[in-house]
C-alpha cells in the first residue's frame, strides 16, 4: 500500500548574521537569528514498502535537488526501512538566494519520511543527520524564531515574533556561499570574540526594536552594487530593517502592514518579489501536524508515526 503526503516546506530569513573566526573543521563560527516565513516549496512524497530502496524525483520543474535524495537515503539507512520513495517537487523558493530553499526541502524529508515508513527517530538523531547534509537544515526541524550558533546547527528557540509582514526580493543574481565566506575572510576579526558574542546577544534580546546586521552585506554589496540599490529602495519605501538574508542574493524588508507591502511591491517589478509573513513556531508545528495528519499520532514533536510498532 502506498502512503502519500503533500507538504509545504517554508523558506527562512536570517534576521541577523555575524561571522566569527574560521574553525578547525573549516566552517565559520556563526551567530545568527533564523526566522521561518510563509514563502514555500511544495513536496509530494509517495512511499511504498518493498524489499529494496528506490528513490525517484518526478519533478515537473527541471530543478536538481540532490539534497532531497540524500535526506531520504540518510533516513532509510538510519532506520533500516525499505521501500520505493517518489518525490514531486514544485519550487517556489528561489535557489541560491539565502532563503534556505534546498535546506527546507531536505528538512521536510527528515520530518515526513519517518512518519510514512513507521520508523520514528528522536529529534537529536534527526538533527545530527540533518547537520551532516547542510548547516541550515537543522533549523527547519525547529521552525519559528531561533538563535543559531556554532556552524549554525546549534539552535536555541527564541520567543515567538509577531506575524510581521515582509517583502522578499530575489534579484537574478547568484551568490556562491563558499565564495562569500572567502571574500569575508579579509574582514573577520579574530580578537575579543567574547565581546563580540555578548554584543550580539544583547541585540538578539532586544529583537523587535533593534535588529541585527548581516556581515555578508558589505562584501556582497561591493561585488553586486545592484543589491545595495534594492536595499536603499526598500528603506525608502518604509522597510525597517531592509537587509540581506544569508549570503544573499535575496534581500527582505519588514513593513508595518500587509498594505505597506502591497504598495512597495510594484517597485520591484523587474525582480522576483514575494510578500510574506513571519511564521512562528506554534504555527509551523500546527502546519506540520496538519499536513501529516493521516500518518501521525498525538501532539509530540517531531511528528510520531501511527504505523510505528
Ligand atoms: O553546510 P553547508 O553545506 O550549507 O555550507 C556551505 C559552505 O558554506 C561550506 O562549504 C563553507 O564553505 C561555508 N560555511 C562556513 N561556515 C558555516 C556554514 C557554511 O564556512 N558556518
Amino acid at each position: 500500500m502506498t502512503r502519500t503526503v503533500k507538504l509545504a516546506a517554508l523558506a527562512k530569513l536570517n534576521l541577523g548574521l555575524k561571522v566569527l573566526h574560521k574553525r578547525p573543521d573549516n566552517y565559520h563560527e556563526l551567530r545568527t537569528v533564523f526566522q521561518t516565513i510563509s514563502l514555500a516549496d511544495t513536496i509530494e512524497i509517495a512511499y511504498t514498502p518493498s524489499r529494496f530502496n528506490k528513490f525517484v524525483i518526478e519533478s515537473g520543474d527541471d530543478i536538481p535537488n540532490n539534497l532531497i535524495i540524500k535526506a531520504a537515503i540518510a533516513i532509510m539507512e538510519a532506520t533500516n526501512a525499505k521501500g520505493d520513495v517518489r518525490f514531486k517537487l514544485t519550487k517556489k523558493i528561489p535557489m541560491g538566494g539565502g532563503l534556505g530553499g534546498g535546506s527546507t526541502d531536505a528538512a521536510a524529508v527528515f520530518l515526513a519520511l519517518p512518519a510514512l515508513t513507521g520508523r520514528n527517530l528522536p529529534l537529536d538523531k534527526l538533527t545530527e543527520l540533518a547537520a551532516g547534509l547542510g548547516s541550515d537544515i537543522p533549523f527547519f526541524l525547529l521552525g519559528g524564531t531561533a538563535l543559531g550558533i556554532g556552524r549554525g546547527t546549534e539552535l536555541y528557540p527564541l520567543p515567538e515574533m509577531p506575524a510581521l509582514n515582509a517583502l522578499v526580493v530575489a534579484p537574478h543574481v547568484h551568490v556562491s556561499t563558499p565564495d562569500a565566506y572567502r571574500a569575508l575572510k579579509r574582514k573577520l576579526t579574530t580578537d575579543l570574540p567574547f565581546q563580540y558574542i555578548s554584543s550580539f546577544q544583547s541585540r538578539v534580546w532586544s529583537l523587535g526594536e533593534q535588529y541585527c546586521e548581516n556581515d555578508f552585506q558589505s562584501v556582497v554589496f561591493e561585488q553586486y552594487p545592484h543589491l545595495k540599490s534594492i536595499q536603499r529602495k526598500l528603506t525608502k519605501l518604509g522597510a525597517k530593517p531592509a537587509m540581506l538574508t544569508g549570503s544573499g542574493a535575496a534581500l527582505f524588508g519588514v513593513f508595518d502592514s500587509s498594505q505597506a507591502v502591497k504598495v512597495a511591491l510594484p517597485a520591484f517589478a523587474r525582480e522576483r518579489a514575494y510578500p510574506v509573513v513571519f511564521v512562528g513556531r506554534n504555527r509551523y508545528r500546527t502546519m506540520w501536524r496538519r499536513q501529516l495528519k493521516d500518518h501521525v499520532l498525538g501532539e509530540v514533536w517531531p511528528p510520531q508515526s501511527r504505523y510505528a510498532r
